[in-house]
C-alpha cells in the first residue's frame, strides 16, 4: 500500500508544544471564486465555502485564508477593493461572512483574511470623489497623483511600471497621472497620508471585531514609496511584484506601518496574526518584516522559486530557517498560490514529484500554506480559451506569466454532476474533463489518492507536535540528489529528487511514502525516483 500509516504510533510519539498556533500551523489557501458555488450562478461565494467548511476540517488543516470577498468591481479578482465593510453581492452579505467565521471556529479552524493595503479599486468611494474634485482637492493626496513631465504634461511622472506591463501612470481627463503598481483599475494608496493610516487601523478593527484570527496582507512590502518617486533608469524588466531593490519596493519606511499595525493586533484576544505577502531580495529581508513587534509570518517565496533540486532545496532550507531565528518567527513553506503555476505542473514532474513536494514541505519546522486544489494533485489548465480569461495580467501581456487563470479553475467535488460538484451551475472557467477523476468524491477513501495522501500527512503533522515545531532540521548522511534530515520526536524524512531509484539503508519504520515502496528485510530500500518517505525512527 503506497501510504502506510501507523497513526496510534504517531500519537505516543506526540509531544506538546507551547508556541502560539500559528507558529506550525496548516493554513488551506481558499480562493473564493472557485472554491464552492453555493447558489448556483458559476462563480464560488460564502454560503458554498461554509458548506464545505467540514471538508477543511477533515482535511486536517488549522485555518483557512481566504482571497479578498469584500465589494469590487473584481477588475483583479477582488485584489481591488471598493469598499472592506461590505461583501460583494457576488459572494454574499457580510451576515454571510459572520456565518462563515462562526462555523470556522466551531469546526477548530482559524480564519485569515486578506487585506490589500497598497492600493483600492478605482470605484471606491475616496477615488471616485479624487478623480471628480480635480486637481488639488483633499481627496487627491490619499493617492499618488502629479502633473506630467514633457511640455504639456502628456509624459507619466516617472519611468516605472506597472506588474502587470505597461507603465504604472493613468492620465486623467483633467491632464493629472495617478500611480498604479498593478491594473489603472487598482490605484495606489499615498501610505504618507494620515487619512490612509487611519483607516486601515479601523479595518483592522472591523475585522477583528468579526471574529477574524488573522490577515494576509497584500504586496506588504509596496506600501511606501521612496522620497520624490525617482526615476529607476537603466534598469531590467521587473517580474511581477519584482524581487529587486526598486524604488516602491521593500523601503525601510513600511516597517512603522506594521508596528502600529502590532499593538492592534495584541488589543485582541487569542494571538491574532499578520501574514505578508512581501517579495523582497533577500530572506533576511523577509525577516524585518517579522521582528517581534510587526508581523508573524511571511511567505517563503524563495522557497516556493526554488526547483526540484537537492542541493537548492537544502541551500533554500537552511538559508529560510536562518534568516528567521534572529528575529524568533517561524519560517513558512509553500509550492502554490492563486498568483503561480501550481506545483505539479511548475515542478516538471507530474502528481508524482508534486506527492514528493508536497511530503517534503510538511515534514519542515515552521508553518505551510496549501493552496486548494494541491490536496487533489490538480495541475495547471492551460489552453484556457482567451474569451474566458479574466486575469488582467492576461490583458496587459506581460505580467509574471500572463495566464494566472490556469490556477484558479474551480475546484472538483464530485465525479459527476454540473461542473464536478462545484455548484448547481456551470463554472466561470471550464474545468478539464479529466477532473472527474480528480475530484474529492473519486479520491476519498482510495488510499492511493493524493487527497488521502494529504490527509494522512495532515494526521501525522498534527499527532507529531514535534514535526512543526523548531527552527532547525538535522540533516544526515545522503546519496547524491537524495535530501535525508531528521525531525525530534524520532521522526526522519528522506527525498528522492532524481529520476532513478536510489538504494539506501532505512532509517526506521516507514511512517507515509508518497510512492510505494518496500524495505527489504535487512533494512535496504531503493528509494524510488521522485519519492519522500517519512518514517518514525
Ligand atoms: C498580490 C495578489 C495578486 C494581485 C496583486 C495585486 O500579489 O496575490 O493576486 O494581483 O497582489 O493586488
Amino acid at each position: 500500500m503506497t501510504q502506510h500509516l501507523d497513526l496510534d504510533q504517531a500519537l505516543t510519539e506526540a509531544e506538546p508544544t507551547d508556541t502560539g498556533w500559528w507558529r506550525d500551523a496548516v493554513i488551506y489557501q481558499v480562493y473564493p471564486r472557485s472554491f464552492a458555488d453555493g447558489n448556483g450562478d458559476g462563480m464560488g461565494d460564502i454560503p458554498g465555502i461554509r458548506e464545505r467548511l467540514p471538508y477543511l476540517r477533515d482535511l486536517g488543516v488549522d485555518a483557512v485564508w481566504l482571497s479578498p470577498f469584500y465589494a469590487s468591481p473584481q477588475a483583479d479578482a477582488g485584489y481591488d477593493v471598493a469598499d472592506y465593510r461590505a461583501i460583494d453581492p457576488m459572494f454574499g452579505t457580510l451576515h454571510d461572512a459572520d456565518g462563515l467565521i462562526r462555523d470556522a471556529h466551531r469546526l477548530g479552524l482559524r480564519v485569515i483574511v486578506d487585506l490589500v493595503p497598497n492600493h483600492s479599486s478605482d470605484q471606491h468611494e475616496w477615488f471616485k470623489r479624487a478623480l471628480r474634485e480635480g486637481p488639488g482637492s483633499a481627496l487627491r493626496s490619499r493617492y499618488h497623483f502629479l502633473p506630467g513631465k514633457g511640455e504639456n504634461g502628456e509624459l507619466p511622472p516617472n519611468d516605472w511600471e506597472s506588474v502587470f506591463g505597461g507603465p504604472a501612470w493613468t492620465r486623467a481627463e483633467d491632464g493629472e497621472w495617478f500611480l498604479h503598481l498593478f491594473a489603472p483599475e487598482q490605484p495606489d494608496f499615498n501610505w504618507e497620508h494620515a487619512a490612509v493610516r487611519d483607516e486601515f487601523r479601523s479595518i483592522l478593527r472591523f475585522w477583528l471585531d468579526m471574529g477574524v484570527d488573522g490577515f494576509r496582507i497584500d504586496v506588504a512590502h509596496g506600501l511606501v514609496k521612496a522620497e520624490g518617486l525617482p526615476d529607476i533608469g537603466d534598469h531590467e524588466q521587473l517580474k511581477l511584484l519584482g524581487n529587486d531593490v526598486l524604488p516602491f519596493f521593500d523601503q525601510d519606511g513600511v516597517h512603522e506601518i506594521y508596528r502600529s499595525w502590532r499593538l492592534i493586533l495584541e488589543e485582541y484576544d487569542g494571538e491574532r496574526i499578520g501574514v505578508a505577502e512581501a517579495w523582497t531580495p533577500t530572506v533576511d529581508r523577509t525577516a524585518n518584516y517579522l521582528r517581534p513587534d510587526e508581523l508573524h509570518q511571511a511567505f517563503n517565496f524563495q522557497y516556493l522559486s526554488t526547483g526540484w533540486d537537492a542541493v537548492a532545496l537544502r541551500e533554500v532550507i537552511d538559508l529560510s530557517l536562518d534568516a528567521m531565528r534572529p528575529v524568533g518567527a517561524p519560517t513558512t513553506w509553500v509550492l502554490s498560490n492563486h498568483d503561480v503555476v501550481r506545483h505539479l505542473t511548475r515542478l516538471g514532474g507530474g502528481v508524482r514529484r508534486a506527492r514528493a513536494a508536497s511530503l517534503l514541505m510538511l515534514a519542515l519546522p515552521g508553518s505551510a500554506y496549501i493552496y486548494q486544489g494541491e490536496e487533489l494533485g490538480l495541475p495547471e489548465v492551460t489552453g484556457l480559451p482567451d474569451e474566458v480569461r479574466q486575469d488582467p495580467a492576461f490583458f496587459r501581456a506581460a505580467g509574471q506569466d500572463g495566464f494566472r487563470d490556469g490556477c484558479r479553475v474551480p475546484m472538483p467535488w464530485t465525479a459527476e454532476g454540473t461542473s464536478y460538484g462545484f455548484g448547481a451551475g456551470g463554472s466561470w472557467l471550464p474545468q478539464p474533463a479529466e477532473w472527474e477523476l480528480l475530484s474529492v468524491e473519486a479520491q476519498s477513501g482510495d488510499p492511493d489518492s493524493t487527497l488521502e495522501l494529504y490527509r494522512s500527512a495532515l494526521a501525522v503533522r498534527r499527532a507529531h507536535a514535534g514535526l512543526g515545531a523548531g527552527t532547525a532540521v538535522e540533516w544526515t548522511e545522503a546519496p547524491a540528489g537524495v535530501l535525508a534530515f531528521r525531525r525530534p520526536g524520532g521522526f526522519a524524512c528522506t527525498v528522492n529528487t532524481t529520476g532513478e531509484p536510489v538504494t539506501i539503508q532505512a532509517p526506521g519504520r516507514v511512517l507515509l511514502a508518497s510512492a510505494p515502496v518496500e524495505v527489504e528485510p535487512e533494512g535496504v530500500i531503493a528509494l524510488p525516483a521522485d519519492t519522500t518517505v517519512w518514517w518514525a525512527v
